[in-house]
C-alpha cells in the first residue's frame, strides 16, 4: 500500500515566514493547473493508495468547482474505500461551508487547519491575512459539518515571544480540545522576507518553550508521537507516520518530493514547466535519487527515531556500524531500549539531528 502527496501550490499571499513553494492564487492558472495534476494522477492508476494528503499552499484556496473537479478524478482513478485516511489543509480565510461540504461528501475524513498563533497581533508580525476570530468561524463550520478529526499548526518562538507569551498562546488553542497539534519554532529561512530583514530566534528561549509544551501536553493526555508532533490516543496522522516508517508515497504535483520502488524524486519546481511536462507525458521527475540497501538501512534508522512513542526495532540496526552507534547511543542514553524497540531519549529530542547524525555512515 502507497500514500499519495498532493501538491497545491497556491496561497492568496505569502506569509512572511515561509519558503514552501507556492505563487499567488489565479482562477485560470489554477484551472490548469487542475486539469495536469489530473493527467498526472492517471499515471498512477494501478497503485493501491490507503492515505491521500492534499496538502499547500494553501489547498483550500481553490474554488469549490476546483476541488470537486479534482476530487471526482481522484475518486475515478483510486479505489476510495481503501483508503484509511485522507487529509486536507485549510487556511481559515479561505474555509466555507460548501467546500467542507464537499470534502465531506468525498471522504475527507481528517483536516489540516493552519492557525500559527492565537495573538492578531503575531499573526499579523507573522504576514499572516487571517485573525483569530475568521479561525473560530472555520473551525465552527468544519465541526458543524461533522469533522471530529482536526488538525492544528501553530508556530512558537517568535521574535520577542517570552515563555510566559507561548505559554498562554498553547493553553488558548488547547480550549479547542481538538486530537493532533503539529507545533513548528519558527525557522528563519532564505529567501523569506523575515530572513532579508534579519530577523532572529533565540534557541535557548524556543527550547524552553518546546520544554514547557512536551509538559502542558502530556498532562492534557496527548502522546508525543513525533518531534513536532501531539495526538489523542489512536489519532495520530496515519499518512505523515507512514513517511517516518520509510514507506512508500507518491508525490503529485509541482515541486512535489515522492519515493517508489526505492526511487526518491522531487518534481520540477516551476509550474509551467510541470505543466508543459504533463501535456507532454514527460517525467516532470527531476531529481532521482535511487536508494541502495546501505541508505535504505541508515534513513529507516534516521526517519524512524523521529517516531517518539512506536520507535524502531532493534532489527533495524542491522549494520555493524550500525550495531556500534547504537550501543554507544545505549550506553550515552541518548536512545533508549524498551523490549524490542528503540527510542529517542526524551532529553535529546530539541536535540534530534546531533543524535541521528551520528547513524550516517
Ligand atoms: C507549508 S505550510 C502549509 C499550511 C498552510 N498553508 C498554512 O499556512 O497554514 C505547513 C506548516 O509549516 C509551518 N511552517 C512553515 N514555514 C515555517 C517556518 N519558517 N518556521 C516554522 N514553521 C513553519 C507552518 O506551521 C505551516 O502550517
Ligand atoms: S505558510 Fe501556508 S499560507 Fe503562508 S505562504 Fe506558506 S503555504 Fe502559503
Amino acid at each position: 500500500m502507497t500514500g499519495l502527496y498532493i501538491h497545491i501550490p497556491f496561497c492568496r499571499q505569502k506569509c512572511l515566514y515561509c519558503d514552501f513553494f507556492s505563487r499567488k492564487y489565479d482562477v485560470l492558472l489554477a484551472d490548469k493547473y487542475i486539469d495536469s495534476l489530473i493527467k498526472h494522477s492517471q499515471k498512477f492508476k494501478n497503485k493501491k493508495i490507503d492515505s491521500i494528503y492534499i496538502g499547500g499552499g494553501t489547498p483550500s484556496v481553490l474554488s469549490s468547482k476546483q476541488i470537486q473537479k479534482l476530487l471526482q478524478s481522484l475518486k475515478n482513478n483510486f479505489n476510495f474505500p481503501e483508503i484509511k485516511e485522507f487529509t486536507f489543509e485549510l487556511n481559515p480565510e479561505s474555509v466555507s461551508k460548501e467546500k467542507l461540504h464537499i470534502l465531506k461528501e468525498f471522504g475527507i475524513d481528517r483536516l489540516s487547519i493552519g492557525l500559527q498563533s492565537v495573538e492578531d497581533k503575531s499573526l499579523k508580525y507573522l504576514g499572516r491575512i487571517h485573525d483569530f476570530k475568521t479561525f473560530c468561524c472555520a473551525y465552527d463550520m468544519a465541526k458543524h459539518e461533522g469533522f471530529d478529526n482536526i488538525s492544528i499548526d501553530l508556530i512558537y518562538g517568535l521574535t520577542n515571544q517570552s515563555v510566559g507569551d507561548w505559554e498562554n498562546v498553547l493553553k488558548k488553542a488547547l480550549l479547542f480540545n481538538n486530537d493532533h497539534l503539529s507545533l513548528y519554532p519558527l525557522s528563519i529561512e532564505k529567501n523569506t522576507p523575515f530572513h532579508k530583514n534579519g530577523g532572529i530566534t533565540d534557541d535557548k528561549i524556543q527550547r524552553e518553550m518546546y520544554e514547557k509544551t512536551v509538559d502542558i501536553l502530556e498532562r492534557k493526555g496527548y502522546v508525543h508521537y513525533e518531534i513536532s508532533n501531539w495526538a489523542k490516543k489512536n489519532k495520530e496522522a496515519f499518512h505523515n507516520t507512514n513517511y517516518w516508517r520509510n514507506r512508500e508515497y507518491i508525490g503529485l504535483g509541482v515541486g512535489a518530493s515522492g519515493y517508489l520502488e526505492r526511487n526518491r524524486y522531487k518534481n520540477i519546481e516551476d509550474i509551467d514547466k510541470y505543466m508543459n511536462f504533463i501535456e507532454n507525458n514527460l517525467d516532470c521527475a527531476i531529481e532521482n535519487d535511487y536508494i541502495d540497501e546501505k541508505l535504505y538501512a541508515t534513513e529507516t534508522i534516521i526517519l524512524g527515531l523521529r517516531l517518539l512513542s512506536e520507535g524502531l526495532s532493534v532489527n533495524d540496526f542491522k549494520s555493524l556500524q550500525h550495531k556500534v552507534i547504537l550501543l554507544e547511543c545505549l550506553k550515552e542514553k541518548t536512545l533508549i531500549q524498551e523490549e524490542e524497540k528503540i527510542k529517542l531519549s526524551k532529553e535529546y529530542v530539541f536535540v534530534f539531528n546531533q543524535i541521528a547524525s551520528k547513524f550516517i555512515v
